[in-house]
């Protein structure tokens, strides 16, 4: 598999050839087509003249530049070259500064080849470890950083959320729409992890040491910390907001199907075939305002057909809950108007279509708290 590592540099000259060095030895013992693609913001130390300088000596080795918007900015312009430029079918994420070690680069590769779609180098899994160096303010930092992730933006079921060393699928990065994303710093590393959770995304975590950079500084700034807790804060609130829209499509579907039940039959047709088609027209109404709307910030073009597929079975299965329902109700109470049977057949219909279309066909899985 065509798999590039992305690393994003601002003031690294110190670093960058010896871990394009390390990480090509690492390449050498590994089976896929591997390489590197360096995002550096115009440092003005130089570090892109550092790698240009050894382009010549490996062919698998890009550099892009930029002006310098944050981390998670580098990484989108990164990610957008590896898909339209590399044709990469892996992208890795990985700090210039030698805090992920490159030898455990094949490790997560290994993952990917397991079947992963988001592997993750990860401090706070049994095995893995941040430097012992680190001071009280430092660890707590990084601790309250992965609370505020996992309890704030819901991401329960990772333990290092803000990891910066990973390994993604570029299917599920296609999948994932990087202007709804709304971060320029390090707050990317959440919003894209909570993006890929909610896109079903098998996602992994392998132990790992983090190191502490021996060479140059950390970038992590209070502009970036700012935005780490509005972002996870915004992802709370439209987890939230999704919930409200369903709830109140629902209630409109209540109305079209009560309405054209009523309407059909004062059109003259008979119940037993009146009932399945307002039904029907009712799941149709929620299905377009869930998609177009409810649902609209994680539609994705290449995935409409199955998810409309899906929402056909779907469909199917409420109808035949709700029909069902109705034929029943209408043999206990012969002498009930029909539109009570009508009534009591969508409450268990929606529950149908509720738990299936969030959890399958728009695959809202928020992972329970583990
Ligand atoms: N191009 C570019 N632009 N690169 C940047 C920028 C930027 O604005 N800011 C940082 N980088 C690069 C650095 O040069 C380095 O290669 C990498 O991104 C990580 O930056 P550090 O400054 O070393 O980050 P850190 O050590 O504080 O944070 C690490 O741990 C965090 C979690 O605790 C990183 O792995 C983060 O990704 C991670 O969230
Ligand atoms: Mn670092």
């Amino acid at each position: 598999m065509k798999t590039t590592i992305i690393i994003p540099t601002y003031n690294e000259q110190e670093n960058i050839i010896a871990l394009i060095d390390a990480l090509q030895a690492q390449f050498d013992r590994m089976s896929h087509d591997m390489g590197i693609l360096v995002v550096d913001d115009n440092s003005p130390d130089g570090t892109a003249d550092r790698v240009r300088a050894v382009q010549g000596r490996y062919s698998n080795v890009w550099l892009i530049t930029g002006e310098k918007e944050g981390l998670g900015a580098a990484y989108l312009r990164g990610m957008r070259y590896c898909m339209d430029e590399l044709g990469s079918e892996v992208v890795f994420e990985m700090d210039a500064d030698f805090s992920h070690r490159p030898e455990d680069v094949p490790r997560l590769m290994h993952e990917v080849d397991e079947g992963a779609d988001f592997v993750i180098g990860s401090r706070y899994v049994r095995g893995g470890s941040i430097p012992t160096e680190w001071g009280l303010v430092r660890r707590l930092n990084s601790l309250y950083g992965n609370v505020v992730a996992r309890y704030v933006a819901g991401i329960y079921r990772v333990r290092d959320c803000t990891a910066g060393f990973r390994a993604i699928r570029v299917p599920l990065l296609r999948d994932i729409d990087f202007d709804a994303l709304r971060v320029k710093g390090y707050a990317f590393q959440v919003a894209l992890l909570h993006e890929a959770v909610i896109k079903g995304a098998k996602v992994v975590e392998i132990p790992v040491d983090f190191v502490d950079r021996a060479a140059g500084e950390s970038k992590l700034g209070i502009r970036d910390i700012i935005e780490f807790i509005l972002n996870a804060w915004w992802i709370r609130l439209r987890t939230f907001r999704t919930f409200i829209k369903f709830a109140l499509v629902g209630l409109s579907g209540v109305v079209v199907n009560l309405g054209s039940f009523t309407l059909l039959l004062a059109l003259g047709m008979n119940k037993y075939l009146a009932s399945p088609v307002a039904i029907e027209l009712s799941i149709i109404w929620n299905f377009l305002l869930n998609n177009y709307w409810t649902f609209r910030w994680r539609r994705t073009k290449d995935r409409a057909r199955i998810k409309g597929l899906k929402f056909n079975i779907v469909s199917l299965l409420a109808l035949g809950v709700s029909y069902s329902v109705f034929v029943m109700f209408s043999q206990i109470f012969p002498d009930l108007p029909p539109q009570w049977g009508q009534l009591v057949g969508i409450l268990p219909a929606m529950l149908v279509n509720y738990m299936l279309n969030t959890y399958w066909t728009f695959r809202d899985t928020e992972p329970e708290p583990s």
